[in-house]
C-alpha cells in the first residue's frame, strides 16, 4: 500500500521532507549535519534556569489561551523598544507553539478556499503547506541571485489578482539570508495599500542580521492597521526546541486568528513561555552580541566555501548560507549532490530545490543551502570533510 494511501489529496504533496531524508542520512553516514537550522548549543543558562524554575514553583497547567500576561507584555515591550510599535497586550498580541503554528492559524483564519497568498519564492517549506490546509493558492514571485532581487513587475501582477488575499513576507529569509531593504518593503506596502491586502510577517531571524538593518514592514505608512507580525523566541534566544512564538496585530486580526489557533494546541507551554518573556527583557547588547557571534560563524563558513570553489552568496541575516555547486561538482543537481555528499565527504546539506515549486524542476536546482549555527570546531570539521569532494 502506498505510503499516502489515507492521506487527504491536498497534502499528499507534502508527505515525507527533504530534513527527515537528511537527517537520518547523517545518522547513519556519521555525518557534520549542516542541514537543519538548529544551534548545537543552548541560549543563556539564565533562560534555562528561569524554565526550570517556573516548573519547580508549579507553572505546569494549562496557561491562558491567549498566552501568560508576561510574555504577551514582553513581546509588546519589545515591539515598542525594537519597532516604535504600540500594541495593547491584552488584545494584541497572541502567543503560539512557535512561529508555525502562528503561520498556520494565521493562513487557517484568514483564507477562503481559492484565496491566494503571495510570497516570495524560494519559501520556507511550511508555508506551501499550510496553503493546502487552508484551501489557499501560493502565488510565488521569485527572488534572483547574487543579491536575491525580485522583479516589481511580477509582485505588482501577483498583487493585482483579483483572489489575491495576502502578502506573507519572510524577512531576514529563510533560506536565502536576505533581508529585505526599506525600499523593496516600500513596494510591498504600497502594492498591499493600492489592492486592500493584509500582511503576514514571519520575521523569526530579526535579531540574526549581520548586514542591514530589519525593517518591520508594520511600521511603514498605513500598514499598522493591515500587518499580523509573528516571531518567536526559538532563534533569537537559540531554543528552537522550546517553540514559543507570538503574532502581534490590531485586534480584530489576532481575534480572528485566535478563533483557528484555540482548536489547534489552545495554549502552548507554561514554563517556556515564562523564559522568554524573561529573553525578550534582556538588554538590546545581549542580542546584537547573539548576532555578532553568528556573524562571525557565516564568515567561517562562506570563507571556507568560496575556498573549495564554491559560489557563495553570503547572507545578510539567519543561520543559513546559499551556495551555487556548480564549479564544484559541474552536471550535477544539488539533490543529486546532496545526496552524494554524506557518503563521500560525511556532511549533510540541503538541496535548495526543495524551497521551489516542484513543477519548476529547473529552478535552484544547483544550489545549496548550509546551516552555520553550529559551533567553529563542527564547521572547520565540516570544511575539512568537504576539501576532499572531487567531481
Ligand atoms: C522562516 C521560518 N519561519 C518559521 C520557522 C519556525 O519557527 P518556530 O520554530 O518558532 O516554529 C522557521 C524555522 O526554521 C523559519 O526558518
Amino acid at each position: 500500500m502506498p505510503a499516502d494511501a489515507y492521506l487527504a489529496r491536498r497534502l499528499r504533496p507534502f508527505t515525507t521532507t527533504i530534513f527527515a531524508t537528511m537527517s537520518e542520512l547523517a545518522t547513519t553516514t556519521g555525518s557534520v549535519n549542516l542541514g537543519q537550522g538548529f544551534p548545537d548549543a543552548d541560549g543563556p543558562e539564565e533562560l534555562r534556569e528561569v524554565a526550570v524554575a517556573a516548573i519547580r514553583e508549579g507553572r505546569n497547567q494549562y496557561p491562558p489561551g491567549n498566552g501568560i500576561p508576561e510574555l504577551r507584555r514582553a513581546v509588546a515591550a519589545h515591539q515598542r523598544t525594537w519597532y516604535g510599535l504600540e500594541l495593547d497586550p491584552e488584545t494584541e498580541v497572541l502567543v503560539t507553539v512557535g512561529a508555525t503554528e502562528a503561520i498556520a492559524a494565521t493562513l487557517l483564519s484568514l483564507c477562503e478556499p481559492g484565496d491566494e497568498v503571495v510570497m516570495f519564492e524560494p519559501t520556507y517549506d511550511s508555508y506551501a503547506a499550510c496553503c493546502a490546509m487552508a484551501g489557499a493558492r501560493p502565488r510565488l514571485v521569485r527572488l534572483h541571485p547574487p543579491d536575491w532581487s525580485f522583479d516589481p513587475d511580477e509582485l505588482a501582477a501577483a498583487a493585482a489578482s483579483p483572489r489575491a488575499k495576502l502578502v506573507l513576507l519572510n524577512s531576514p529569509h529563510n533560506p536565502t539570508g536576505k533581508v529585505f531593504s526599506a525600499h523593496e518593503l516600500g513596494q510591498v506596502a504600497a502594492l498591499c495599500r493600492a489592492h486592500d491586502l493584509l500582511a503576514v510577517t514571519d520575521e523569526v531571524y530579526e535579531h540574526l542580521v549581520f548586514d542591514g538593518t530589519h525593517v518591520a514592514l508594520a511600521t511603514l505608512p498605513g500598514m499598522r492597521d493591515r500587518t499580523l507580525s509573528i516571531s518567536s523566541g526559538g532563534k533569537t534566544f537559540s531554543f528552537t526546541g522550546w517553540k514559543v512564538g507570538w503574532v502581534s496585530a490590531p485586534a480584530p486580526l489576532v481575534a480572528a486568528v485566535r478563533a483557528a489557533k484555540q482548536f489547534l494546541t489552545y495554549t502552548s507551554p507554561a514554563p517556556f513561555q515564562l523564559a522568554i518573556a524573561h529573553g525578550l527583557g534582556l538588554p538590546p547588547d545581549v542580542l546584537h552580541r547573539f548576532a555578532k557571534e553568528l556573524a562571525a560563524k557565516r564568515d567561517l563558513l562562506c570563507d571556507g566555501l568560496a575556498g573549495l570553489g564554491y559560489e557563495v552568496y553570503r547572507p545578510a541575516a539567519t543561520y543559513f548560507a546559499t551556495t551555487d555547486i556548480g564549479p564544484v561538482a559541474p552536471g550535477l543537481s544539488g539533490h543529486d549532490y546532496c545526496l552524494a555528499l554524506p557518503g563521500r565527504c560525511g556532511v549533510v546539506a540541503i538541496p535548495s530545490a526543495v524551497f521551489y515549486d516542484p513543477a519548476d524542476p529547473a529552478a535552484g536546482r544547483t544550489l545549496v543551502r548550509w546551516a552555520f549555527c553550529k559551533r567553529d570546531g563542527v564547521l572547520r570539521d565540516a570544511l575539512a570533510r568537504l576539501a576532499s569532494w572531487s567531481p
